[in-house]
């Protein structure tokens, strides 16, 4: 004992004495830090933190040469594209980079992918937390769980050696078959631009450059560099753009990306009607726009649109721009108010004020908080006689099946893509398996149950298996990636057979979807339980056997529709591009890069749930649709209406939790907008997230914006609200709506 105590004491003073030494050292380096901060100031009057960040851009504009100010608004390359470049070495392994200027005190951009975690790639093999797919955190509806995705992924870029992020997808779900709708947040702009600005404030906040993308209009990936959108300003002020407008407002990102299609006649990377008109005179955007990966097709046309930045390369915005400005077809003005841009956001984002400092990833924080926004993600669509929670202690025998349910879950691919740890890069393409096995998880579960796995390779022995089971879960997947569209939305290799074979032999079936966006569901009347895990993330095996054995009470709703069939949706058939056109844009006579086809957006304002509302088309399951554990009642609606153009409505109602656990519940604001609006019948306007215990009752605020009862005046050019009646809508999803009320808005 003695021993013991003099050895613990022994080991305490050294730990003591290396501690005082760390302090000291700390101390001094702080205090060199400091010193070093105060040369740099005399050194450089714009690393005065306390300027703001127009005033330190604008000092260090003036003391730049032409090549310097050309070296900020393009690329060096990325690894796999291109030529390799001499400088490549610079590079830290992400899809690319913009040079400082190491005289002026400006530290380099280093750009990840970083859309659902920071995107691993051959080049540097790091390791990343996988969170679950973007829109399967929309279907949380949870603002504070967007910071938190947020601020991980900002800290893990850091970690990593990055100050950028090319994460921040937003583009509206019109074509849930596009391949890219894991990326995004679901198909209501509101929705979509809260939680995305959410995000990026908080990634931002991290000290890295924020990023919003795809803007505009890029739906599709089937002939993406080639399609031309065609749609009305007031349409595309309504959806696409909203959203992008509501993410810059609640996020202030420092950079915007452009998309690669073209919309009405010009591509979005040379469109002045979105990169100026829209973005800075109308929303007063101050950051940068870069192009997406290849999405410049000029020098002059791009430049005067309000392009800043060329990636990867310098195709347009390298020599060819120099020249441009010496030979005076592009003003030094212009020119200069890109480079402006591009410091402005440097200063903004923090990325100057705090170099990057490599460190190690926590990797079990990380994992934690993969668990967590996957359990709150997770959509609990049917849940016949209650099938569900599963009773741990009570179940006898398991059966879980489906393809990779022993090992893994699927996620989403191309610039996205986050590899699992340990494992070599998958490339751009592959179907990528996270290592969190649904057989390890459920088996974790039901100690005492027999728990058998079958891959449903062979549907009559999966359907044997599940026949002598008490249960049987089966595990499915639909993979989806940038790059390429879904064909339709059936679910693929067979798997809605072996899900019919398999329910046919045991009615206490569950299918748990693995999937990036709406799926079909042909035996839907023949299972007891559904439930849409998406693509989950690190740690998404855990956080769906927390659902299905009610360790979580599922709270998340659907952000976006799941129609019947791809008959009901505005384009059964998706527009393609015509046979030979390879992928990319045309050339037009005088030398402008031309798109090759259109899509006409017909649909107009009828972007996802406001399309069936309109056309009266049944889904499958509506926007806002989620059950839960428990069960919520809805009373005492009073709605006060907001005075004048600027006033806020406010709606107040009570929930109550008539169920008998606790459980949480987004309860959803409609309007229905006067009928000389012309509007489809509803749109979301807010909603609020409520805790409740079992029995308990909450009174709950939700506050309208004017504008998200507004519509878009094309004449005007301006948001305005139509005098008139408007009904106010409140409930559990966008087709169960029981407390109504209607105003009438004074303006
Ligand atoms: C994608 C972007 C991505 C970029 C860099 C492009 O193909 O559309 O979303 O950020 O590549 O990887």
């Amino acid at each position: 004992m003695k021993t013991t105590i003099s050895l613990r004491s022994v080991r305490g003073s050294f730990f003591l004495i290396l501690g005082l030494a760390a302090a000291a050292f700390a101390a001094h380096a702080q205090h060199r830090l400091h010193n070093q901060g105060d040369d740099q100031k005399q050194q450089h009057p714009w690393m005065d933190s306390t300027l703001s960040p127009d005033q330190r851009a604008e000092m260090v504009l003036k003391e730049m040469t032409l090549d310097e100010k050309i070296a900020l608004v393009h690329g060096n390359g990325m690894p796999g594209w291109g030529k390799p470049r001499e400088n490549a070495y610079m590079g830290n392994g992400g899809a690319g980079f913009v040079l400082g200027i190491p005289r002026l005190g400006i530290p380099m951009i280093q750009m990840s992918d970083a859309a659902y975690g920071v995107r691993s790639s051959a080049e540097n093999g790091r390791y990343s937390t996988a969170l679950p797919s973007n829109v399967a955190s929309a279907a949380s509806w949870d603002t504070e769980a967007a910071c938190e995705y947020g601020a991980l992924i900002g800290r893990e870029l850091r970690a990593q050696g990055y100050n950028m992020t090319l994460g921040g997808g937003v583009n509206v779900t019109r074509e849930p078959r596009n391949g890219r709708t894991f990326e995004y947040m679901g198909e209501d702009p509101v929705l979509a631009g809260t939680l995305v600005g959410n995000r990026i404030r908080c990634e931002q906040a991290q000290n890295v450059i924020g990023d919003i993308k795809h803007y505009a209009a890029n739906d599709q990936e089937t002939g993406r560099n080639e399609v031309d959108v065609l749609v009305d300003k007031r349409s595309l002020r309504e959806s696409d753009l909203l959203a992008f407008e509501i993410g810059i407002e609640v996020g202030n990102p420092a950079a915007v990306m452009c998309s690669y299609n073209a919309i009405n006649g010009d591509f979005a990377c040379e469109n002045k009607y979105l990169l100026t008109d829209v973005l800075r005179d109308s929303w007063g955007f101050k950051g940068f726009v870069l192009s997406d990966w290849g999405g410049t097709h000029s020098t002059i046309k791009a430049s005067a649109a309000g392009l800043d930045n060329e990636e990867p390369e310098d195709l347009y915005f390298g020599a060819n721009l120099k020249d441009a400005v010496q030979s005076g077809k592009v003003p030094m003005s212009e020119l200069d108010e890109h480079v402006r841009h591009i410091l402005r956001s440097e200063f903004l984002s923090g990325i100057v004020d705090h170099p990057i400092k490599k460190s190690v990833v926590d990797i079990e924080g990380g994992f934690e908080t993969a668990r967590k926004i996957a359990e709150q993600s997770t959509v609990l669509l049917k849940n016949a006689d209650s099938l569900l929670p599963l009773d741990g202690a009570k179940v006898r025998s398991i059966a879980v099946i489906g393809p990779h349910a022993d090992t893994g879950m699927i996620s989403g691919g191309g610039s996205a893509q986050v590899d699992p740890p340990g494992r070599p890069s998958a490339g751009w393409q592959a179907h990528v398996w996270y290592p969190s096995s649904p057989l390890k998880a459920v088996s974790a579960k039901a100690p005492g149950a027999t728990v058998q796995f079958d891959s449903g390779e062979n549907p009559a022995s999966a359907a044997a298996l599940a026949k002598k089971s008490d249960v049987a879960i089966v595990f499915v997947y639909q993979w989806t990636s940038e790059g390429a569209d879904l064909p339709n939305l059936s679910l693929p290799d067979a798997q809605d057979a072996l899900i019919a074979q398999v329910a046919a032999a045991n009615p206490h079936t569950i299918v748990v979807l693995e999937t990036g966006t709406a799926v079909t569901m042909p035996w839907i009347d023949k299972v007891g339980g559904v439930v849409e895990a998406w693509y989950a993330g690190s740690k998404g095996a855990d956080a769906v056997a927390n659902v299905l054995f009610g360790d979580v009470n599922p709270g998340a709703k659907l952000p976006m529709t799941f129609p019947r069939a791809e008959a009901d949706l505005p384009h059964p058939h998706m527009v393609v591009p015509p046979p030979g056109t390879h992928g990319r844009a045309a050339v037009a006579s005088n030398g402008d890069a031309k798109p090759t086809f259109s899509v006409r957006y017909d649909e107009g304002l009828k972007v996802g749930y406001k399309w069936y509302d309109a056309e009266n088309k049944p889904v499958l399951f509506p926007f806002g649709f989620g059950l839960s554990y428990t069960t919520f009642s809805y009373s005492a609606l009073a709605v006060k209406p907001g005075a004048g153009s600027k006033g806020e409505t406010t709606v107040s109602f009570t929930v109550k939790n008539t169920g008998s656990r606790a459980g949480s519940e987004i309860a959803e604001v409609y309007a229905a907008l006067p009928a000389s609006a012309g509007e489809p019948p509803k749109r979301l306007v807010g909603w609020a997230k409520v805790q409740l215990n079992a029995g308990e009752s909450k009174q709950v605020q939700v506050t309208v914006k004017p504008k998200y009862l507004s519509i878009f005046d094309e004449a005007r050019n301006a948001w305005k609200l139509e005098p008139g009646s408007y009904r106010i809508m409140v409930g559990g999803s966008s087709q169960d709506l029981p407390l109504n009320q209607t105003i009438s808005l004074s303006l």
